[in-house]
């Protein structure tokens, strides 16, 4: 049972299990406090725009928008800035956001509200517990024209790489979510991350072709808003990079 598949679950319960039995996670669960006006999107913007889903259970994301448009995925949204600002651009499309962390969560609930999104929604759930095959994940085959990871966290010690989530079974989940000739955009600003990314998707190429040519990062999409992960990175002087994959 997840521990984030609620918007009020406390901090990270874990089951108790030996700790060679834990599952390898992609992020760890801060709880910070939430501003009161967090607190009040949780109690008032939650029931409108937010998804509740449970391991185990299957979500029709369409039933979750108002009109029916290609769907957008995003993946560790942080405070969610970026990802309002895109559904803010592209009223075509819908969007889905997917965060762990609570004050995120209630960020973007906020700014939905302050730019009146209605083609955006707001989930708090393991992405890759989401992206499952039934009977454990809840999205159906080829449901998405685009999964979207930005500023993945790093792990930049050795020991753990294996918490990175760009790993060749969660890439086989992002295919099968995807709709043939959906769009997997990934961007950091890890240098290592980036050839870690680029070497797992070039080893896919039955399921995944490099839109830039096999073995380049791709330029900056101008759909891609800046995130508060990437000024930070580029704060501290490191390069972006961008890989763009087209699901065959
Ligand atoms: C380094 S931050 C980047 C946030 C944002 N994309 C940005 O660029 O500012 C990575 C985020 O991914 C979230 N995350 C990590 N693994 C996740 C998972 N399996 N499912 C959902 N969110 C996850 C973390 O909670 C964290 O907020």
């Amino acid at each position: 049972m997840s521990d984030v598949a609620s918007p009020d679950s406390p901090a990270a319960t874990e089951p108790a299990k030996p700790p060679h039995h834990r599952p390898v996670r992609s992020f760890v669960l801060r709880e910070g406090r939430l501003t009161a006006g967090q607190q009040r999107a949780f109690e008032t913007l939650w029931p409108r725009f937010g998804v509740d889903w449970q391991p185990g259970t299957a979500l029709d994301p369409a039933a979750l928008f108002d009109t029916p448009q290609p769907l957008v995925l995003e993946i560790g949204f942080g405070n969610g800035e970026s990802l309002a600002a895109q559904a803010a651009a592209a009223p075509e499309r819908n969007f889905l956001g997917l965060e762990v962390h609570r004050p995120g969560v209630g960020h973007l609930l906020l700014a939905i509200e302050r730019l009146g999104l209605g083609n955006l929604r707001v989930m708090r759930a393991d992405a890759r517990a989401l992206l499952r095959p039934p009977p454990e994940g809840g999205l159906p085959a080829a449901s998405l024209a685009a999964v979207q990871l930005f500023f993945p966290d790093p792990w930049p010690k050795k020991r753990h790489h294996k918490r990175r989530i760009v790993q060749p079974d969660f890439m086989q989940d992002v295919s099968r979510v995807l709709a043939p000739g959906g769009i997997f955009h990934a961007a950091t600003d890890w240098a290592p991350h980036a050839e870690h990314m680029l070497t797992v998707l070039e080893a896919m190429p039955a399921l995944f072709e490099n839109t830039a040519g096999p073995g380049h990062f791709a330029k900056r999409p101008a759909s891609r808003p800046p995130t508060k992960f990437e000024r930070r990175g580029e704060r501290l002087g490191h390069q972006v990079f961008d890989l763009v994959y087209r699901r065959r």
